[in-house]
């Protein structure tokens, strides 16, 4: 090689060096940058898989017996501590269940029976025995 020749190769060496690899080779050179992880979630959310938020809340599983009883709860208290209608805390199954059944008959149990009547004219046997359930465990 001669002297001349690398005089040449000073400028295009430096040429190389300033400019991007991967662009002079075609090539990747530098490594991809990290993928952004996969987050699993416990429960399918849409919401949260297309904002990619955090993970779902678990979900709060609602019994039958507990959202019919949001219609009673006016009367009877969120916890069946009793307000316009008697204290519903501590009653069995079969006694709610004897009682709603007696309101469904039009049956007179106390002074305002006349109150659960109506109530009870909305109940099926199968909301009986959900409420029935829920307000003899849950109270
Ligand atoms: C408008 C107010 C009101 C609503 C709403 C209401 N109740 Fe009552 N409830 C009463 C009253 C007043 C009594 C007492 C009736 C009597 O004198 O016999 C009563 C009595 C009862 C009793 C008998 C309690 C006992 O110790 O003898 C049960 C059980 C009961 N209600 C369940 C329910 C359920 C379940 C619901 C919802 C489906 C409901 N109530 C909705 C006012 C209400």
């Amino acid at each position: 090689m001669t002297r001349k020749n690398l005089w040449l190769l000073i400028p295009l060496a430096m040429l190389l060096t300033a400019c991007d690899p991967n662009k002079i080779f075609g090539t990747r050179v530098t490594p991809p940058k990290e993928q952004p992880k996969t987050v699993e979630y416990e429960l399918f959310s849409p919401t949260v898989a297309i904002a990619g938020g955090a993970p779902a809340k678990p979900v709060k599983v609602v019994s039958a017996g507990e959202k019919k009883y949001a219609g009673c709860a006016s009367c009877h208290g969120g916890n069946g501590e009793g307000g316009i209608g008697p204290k519903l805390q501590g009653q069995a199954l079969s006694y709610i269940k004897g009682r709603l059944t007696a309101y469904k008959n039009k049956e007179k149990v106390g002074r305002q029976s006349v109150m659960m009547w109506s109530q009870a004219s909305l109940l099926s046997d199968a909301d009986i025995n959900d409420l029935s359930e829920y307000i003899s465990e849950s109270f």
